[in-house]
């Protein structure tokens, strides 16, 4: 058989392009191991079916990192003997962060072993330099060999496994380049095979390219026990993790980390931080409140609205797709009457956060009519609420959660759909259309 030694696609034939992805000159030879099936007998050393009830119910103690927000994405702790996948764009703090991870697990008594393709030791020093942890006991070990990582594993003892990154390790089964998708299916599942049958457990860092890209961890997804992607605007601070995939426990969790000179800190209190820097009087801008996973966070959403120069307005947005300020746009233009063809627009999400619900529509309608009229919302008031094309306000899942975070930040007021639940103790005014925001924020 041949197969592609980029994609991995079979072709019973030799050819010299990859029918599968394109690429030319990538077929090799491959010999079909003929397996023999002897029916009726089980392999010689292998597992024999148990009963659940007969398995030693208890839990195998996780690996506890210390680092209180990346225990809480992996459901309590690493699992000894798991593979997991941390992906994320470069830069983001992939590496940042395992480093941190692997000097607490250090520190408490786990031996880690942190094999990195893409740094020397002499570098990977230099940035443990600059952390608040010491990393002086984690050991590192410059190595793009997966054999020879997975003996010095096994040599040191580790309990843990860093490979940083996934990309840049081969194999000598196989010859293609490192990062190819079948170098990094083959490494994975070579490391899989390790994990399992040592019980130590191995962490994968992969790149994401902007598009999920070449390569890229999405092939791995399926592999892996755990995925978890650390996102954020690089130019802000905060980062945020979250797992998309977690076989020992929820993915509705996330974890808000703050990049700064010495490392990663998680952050306690995001919803103070996302709107500390916020100007109560300023015009344009609505405070809402976001579920990241299972916590309610606070996030300010500003939006600009100024006389267009020449040529189409510009539509800019910032944590927002595009599309779903057009949207709101057209809504807020033929429903509420308030027009925006000769108007540039730009709206921000602050702190780098992404606006994934359309819980956030109505403050981000809020903070535009502030914007063109001019007049700030009231300073402690928030937003909650989905707008449908007919103008119409729709309520939002879990508004009395979104709303005790507002109320323990002090804010006292709340702008909820008519047919929202609404909570005690707390000021709230119902809007039911987009045309009543105007009279409802300016009472
Ligand atoms: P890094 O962990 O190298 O990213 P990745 O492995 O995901 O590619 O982090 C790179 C960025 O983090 C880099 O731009 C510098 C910054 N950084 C800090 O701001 N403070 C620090 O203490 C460290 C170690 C890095
Ligand atoms: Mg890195």
């Amino acid at each position: 058989m041949y197969r592609c030694t980029d994609c991995g696609a079979e072709h019973p034939k030799w050819g010299g392009k990859c029918d599968s992805c394109g690429a030319w000159n990538t077929l090799a030879e491959e010999v079909l191991s003929k397996r023999q099936v002897t029916v009726g007998r089980p392999s010689a050393n292998g597992p024999i079916p148990v009963r659940l009830k007969d398995l030693d119910a208890s839990e195998t103690p996780r690996l506890r990192t210390d680092i209180a927000e990346l225990d809480f994405v992996l459901g309590g702790g690493i699992v000894p003997g798991s593979l997991t996948l941390v992906g994320g764009e470069p830069g983001v703090g992939k590496s940042t962060l395992l480093l941190q991870c692997a000097s607490q697990l250090e520190q408490s008594g786990v031996v880690t072993l942190y094999a990195s393709g893409e740094e020397s030791a002499s570098q990977i020093k230099l940035r443990a330099d600059r952390l608040d942890e010491n990393a002086g006991a984690v050991r590192v070990l410059p190595e793009v060999r997966l054999e020879s990582v997975v003996a010095h594993a096994t040599n040191v003892g580790a309990r843990v496994l860093v490979v940083d990154s996934i990309q840049t390790v081969f194999t000598d089964d196989l010859e293609g380049a490192p990062g190819n998708v079948g170098q990094v299916r083959e490494c994975a599942a070579k490391l899989m095979r390790f994990a399992k049958e040592t019980g130590c457990a191995v962490v994968l860092v992969g790149h994401v390219t902007k598009g999920g890209g070449i390569a890229g961890p999405k092939t791995l997804e399926h592999i892996v026990d755990t995925v978890v992607y650390f996102e954020g605007e690089l130019s802000s601070g905060f980062r945020i993790l979250r797992a998309v995939k977690n076989r020992f426990g929820s993915i509705d969790e996330v974890g808000i980390f703050e990049m700064t000179a010495s490392g990663l800190i998680g952050v306690k209190n995001p919803s103070a931080a996302f709107i500390s820097s916020r100007d109560a009087n300023a015009t344009g801008t609505a405070i809402t409140a976001l579920m990241e996973g299972s916590r309610p966070v606070l996030v300010e959403i500003q939006a600009l609205a100024s006389k267009s120069g020449f040529g189409t307005p510009q539509r800019v947005a910032t944590g927002l797709e595009q599309k779903r300020l057009a949207v709101l746009l057209a809504v807020l233009e033929r429903r509420a009457g308030i027009p925006f063809a000769d108007l540039d627009v730009f709206v921000n999400v602050t702190g780098g956060v992404r606006l994934i619900e359309t819980a956030s529509d109505l403050a981000v309608i809020a903070a535009l009519w502030s914007s063109v009229s001019n007049r700030p919302v009231p300073s402690n008031s928030m937003f909650l609420g989905e707008v449908g094309l007919g103008g119409e306000i729709r309520p939002v899942g879990s508004t009395e959660r979104r709303i005790a975070e507002a109320a323990r930040l002090g804010f006292s007021r709340a702008y909820v759909p008519a047919r929202g639940k609404i909570a005690e103790g707390f000021d709230t005014v119902a809007i039911a259309h987009v045309s009543e925001l105007a009279d409802a924020v300016a009472a």
